[in-house]
């Protein structure tokens, strides 16, 4: 089984990723944990250059390509051996992330971007996305201070040093894929307390798990 988690900076995917990686090992499922960008060794390189402040200049167009890159390497070296081995696979982002940030953030076109993922993805798309939503402003104030208490700002920095503005455009994109593909992406509000979202994705996840559980 295939879960990715999406949704803005600071709504709390890694920490939602591992309790739910905790409660999914302690029904005696084997899991791992990956993200994007840098899932693979050939992804680490190019997350550097995706997210260094250095690179400002990266042009939009040159950063879609960076971003399928590591998806397609990352689908054929990590994902699918994972999934072909029986692991269950939590993907800390995936392709909505390119259709929110390069379409929805940036100003490409959404249905070229789709077209464009369903090549990296070689037909492997996730059974379950869960997308974590919060107030834009929330958000953004989180990733930040959680940046400088890591000393993160240069090496990593170049999305949270974009405007309030984009980040709502990202938000609202998410929304409105969501609308787009109601069966696969699940809306969860990560506005109240970490258990309390953790509760609502394990409800979703054990629903699908026990409706597929071929797919396990
Ligand atoms: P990361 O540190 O993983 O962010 P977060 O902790 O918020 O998940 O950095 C990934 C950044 O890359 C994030 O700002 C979103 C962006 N991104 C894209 O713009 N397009 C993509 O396809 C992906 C996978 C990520």
């Amino acid at each position: 089984m295939f879960i990715t988690f999406e949704g803005i900076e600071g709504t709390g995917k890694s920490t939602q990723i591992a309790l739910l990686k905790s409660h999914l090992e302690a029904r005696g499922r084997s899991v791992l944990v990956t993200c994007e960008p840098g899932g693979s060794r050939i992804g680490r390189e190019l997350r550097r250059v995706l997210l260094s402040l250095e690179n400002r200049d990266l042009c939009a167009r040159a950063e879609l390509f960076l971003y399928l890159a590591d998806r397609a390497q990352h689908v054929a070296q990590v994902v699918r051996p994972a999934l072909e081995a029986g692991k269950v696979v939590l993907c800390d982002r995936f392709a909505d992330s390119t259709v929110a940030y390069q379409a929805y953030g940036r100003g490409l076109d959404a249905d070229m971007l789709h077209s464009l993922n369903e090549l990296a993805v070689d037909g492997l798309w996730p059974e379950l996305t869960i997308l974590l939503d919060l107030d834009t402003r929330t958000g953004v104030t989180r990733a930040v201070a959680r940046n400088t208490a890591e000393g993160k700002t240069v090496a990593e920095g170049r999305f949270e040093a974009e405007s309030l503005a984009f980040h709502e455009r990202v938000r609202l994109g998410y929304r409105a894929w969501a609308l787009r593909f109601p069966q696969r992406i699940r809306t969860v509000d990560a506005g109240g307390t970490p258990e309390a979202i953790a509760a609502a994705i394990r409800g979703i996840v054990d629903q699908k798990l026990e409706a597929a559980p071929q797919h396990a």
